[in-house]
């Protein structure tokens, strides 16, 4: 593993899904061999136009697009807005889908968590992005789901996730994107053999 990118469905600077992903990112580098860990701005992008992309796309759009296709695994982070995704996260998959055939999405493992002050932790918006993930042929990590219950109030006063509870479910979630990497990679080695 050597490269993750982090993608927040939440543009608010307090966010407690960036929180949550700030929190992926210090896990993932303490692991054996610090992988690099790029957070990828998504409210930079553009709204999905088929004329921007038919005319080459946007700079940012390229940039997104080559991040991703470069990166072991992602770990996305999910508010729900009003039972799905935010438009916004939508908007990057549907980038991140194209072009067709050709998806830097396809075949790239992704883990999916979700975290919201409500006491549903925003669970009801996981089933809509691995609904999406799926149409995107991406590779969803198997695990228990991850949904920060009450996430305003395992902040500490730095705003940073220092829950231990949160903390070990993150940990899991790591954990099984490793090993999905892992396992993935095997398969396509033997593949290749
Ligand atoms: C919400 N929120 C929300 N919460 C929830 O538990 N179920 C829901 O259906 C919705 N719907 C919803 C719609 C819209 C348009 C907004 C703006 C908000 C509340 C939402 O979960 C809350 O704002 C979270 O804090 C957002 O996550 P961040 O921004 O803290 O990461």
């Amino acid at each position: 593993m050597s490269r993750v990118v982090l993608i927040s469905g939440s543009l608010r600077r307090g966010s407690v899904n960036s929180a949550a992903l700030r929190a992926v990112r210090r896990i993932v580098e303490s692991a054996p061999g610090a992988p690099e860990v790029i957070s990828l701005p998504i409210g930079r992008l553009p709204f999905y136009d088929g004329d921007v992309e038919r005319s080459g796309a946007a700079t940012a759009v390229q940039a997104a697009r080559a991040l991703v296709a470069d990166a072991d695994a992602l770990v996305i982070s999910t508010p729900s807005y009003n039972g799905a995704v935010p438009g916004v996260l939508k908007n990057a998959l549907d980038w991140l889908s194209r072009p067709d055939g050709a998806s830097p999405l396809a075949g790239r493992v992704v883990a999916v968590l979700s975290a919201s002050p409500s006491g549903r932790g925003a669970i009801d918006a996981q089933p809509a992005l691995m609904d999406l993930l799926d149409a995107c042929e991406a590779v969803v990590v198997e695990h228990p789901p991850v949904a920060i219950r009450r996430a305003d109030r395992r902040l500490d006063a730095a705003g940073e996730m220092s829950d231990p509870e949160v903390l070990a479910a993150l940990r899991g979630l790591v954990d099984a994107t490793f090993e999905a990497v892992a396992i993935l990679a095997g398969q396509r080695r033997s593949a290749l053999a």
